[in-house]
């Protein structure tokens, strides 16, 4: 049985989960629209795994006798400016996030929830995976600076820059 406190803690970050799906869902329609189709996809592709992860917890809410409860959401915006631009909005993004679940696994540990502690763990791993990813992105654009083949054949690429991929990047 979940703890109220915990029960809120993780309701917070559902509502998270959620807005960061919306977020960049966003960006995939702006990047749609400006006609960077590989940028577009891989914001899509995105946008549904921060639902996943939503509902990874939504889930287990309710499995552990609480109430994962769905509120409105903060709208995101729909003008990223650069995709250079974008992509660091996506990096800062997922630190707050990391530190969103950082605060939540200390709940968990003040009130003594080790199992709710041990379900977070696979968010813990994501989190590193997802900034990895973030990095590697990064690092790409600023190898491309203003080079427009460059920039023509990392939109093409972006979409095989997996979470898997740029977790063995940096551990080379
Ligand atoms: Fe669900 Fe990208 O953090």
């Amino acid at each position: 049985m979940l703890s109220k406190k915990v029960e809120k803690a993780l309701n917070g970050q559902i509502r998270i989960e959620a807005e960061s799906s919306q977020v960049y869902l966003s960006m995939a329609s702006w990047a749609e629209v400006k006609g960077l189709e590989g940028i577009s996809q891989f914001m899509y592709k995105h946008s549904d795994e921060e639902r996943m992860h939503m509902l990874k917890l939504i889930k287990f809410v309710n499995e552990r006798g609480g109430h994962a409860t769905i509120s409105d959401l903060k709208a995101p915006k729909t003008d990223f400016g650069t995709f250079q631009k974008m992509f660091q909005e996506l990096y800062d993004h997922e630190i707050f996030v990391s530190k969103s679940i950082n605060d939540l696994v200390h709940v968990t540990l003040e009130e003594k929830d080790y199992a709710t502690h041990n379900f977070l763990q696979w968010y813990v791993a994501e989190q590193i995976e997802e900034e990895a990813l973030a990095r590697t992105i990064l690092d790409k654009i600023n190898l491309i600076g203003n080079d427009k083949g460059g920039l023509y054949l990392f939109d093409r690429d972006v979409q095989q820059i997996t979470v898997e991929s740029a977790a063995s990047d940096t551990t080379e």
